[in-house]
């Protein structure tokens, strides 16, 4: 039986490795080693890539993109944030980094996600709703939308494996994960559908506000140089060279 990797990051190095090697230069001879040029324009480019209308907040990694998003919320101590029983830890984790408690939601056995039938039954308390597109696959978002828009509360996306993936609404329609909510959050590990050289990730939005103060949070709370307005976390992306167009 030969012996094929499920990822394998040097086949993808190989394939590219001339242009991967032009920009890594290009990111040292210009030492711009944090939120450089390079990241600006991945920024513009992952924004339109994902169909959002205002920006992408670019942080370290999905776990800090899914803590600042849920900061950048409101959420904190003593709520609650509806999420599936079947996801990675990192969901939870950031749930936990913000002082909410996790509220699990049963899946669908079928799709392994959040079920929205589930979700309308224990929503009672929950301040924002956080469902994953597990491997790829999107969630009935119009189904969960529809019921976070009778609570009144607000849908983050945990986009961290669906980069490029399409929701397809009963009418056909295919709309990108990424701005159907509030905000996705996504993550460039290496091994995941669009990988970094090391940790990334990324806010979207089509709120100019929320993005706006995400990108502050993610960089101590600066608005300028020296003026910090708010309690910030050290999460700014490196500029870790674009994929070669
Ligand atoms: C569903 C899900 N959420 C969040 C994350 C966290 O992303 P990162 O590893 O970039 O922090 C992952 C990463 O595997 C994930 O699969």
């Amino acid at each position: 039986m030969p012996n094929i990797p499920l990822v394998d990051l040097k086949a993808n190095y190989a394939r590219h490795k001339e242009g991967i090697d032009a920009a890594m230069k290009e990111v040292i001879d210009n030492t711009a080693f944090i939120q450089g040029p390079a990241v600006k324009q991945f920024e513009a480019d992952f924004a339109a890539f994902s169909q959002v209308k205002y920006a992408v907040g670019r942080v370290a990694s999905g776990t800090a993109a899914l803590h600042l998003a849920m900061v950048a919320a409101g959420i904190g101590p003593g709520d609650v944030v509806a999420t599936p029983s079947h996801t990675f830890i990192a969901t939870v984790e950031a749930i936990s980094y913000t002082g909410a408690t996790p509220r699990f939601i049963e899946i669908d056995p079928e799709t392994g996600l959040m079920d929205p039938q589930e979700l309308k039954k224990n929503i009672d308390g929950v301040k924002l709703v956080l469902p994953v597109h597990i491997h790829g696959r999107p969630v009935d978002l119009d189904a969960i939308g529809a019921i976070c828009a009778d609570a009144g509360i607000p849908l983050i996306e945990d986009a961290a494996q669906a980069q490029g993936s399409d929701y397809i609404k009963a009418d056909g329609t295919k709309v990108r994960c990424g701005g159907y909510g509030l905000a996705a959050c996504f993550s460039f590990y290496p091994g995941k559908n669009l990988g970094a050289f090391g940790d990334a990730g990324a806010v979207t939005t089509n709120d100019e506000a929320f993005a706006k103060k995400v990108a502050q949070l993610r960089d101590h709370g600066r608005t300028s140089k020296y003026v910090h307005e708010m309690l910030g976390f050290p999460e700014r992306l490196d500029t870790r060279c674009r994929p070669p167009s």
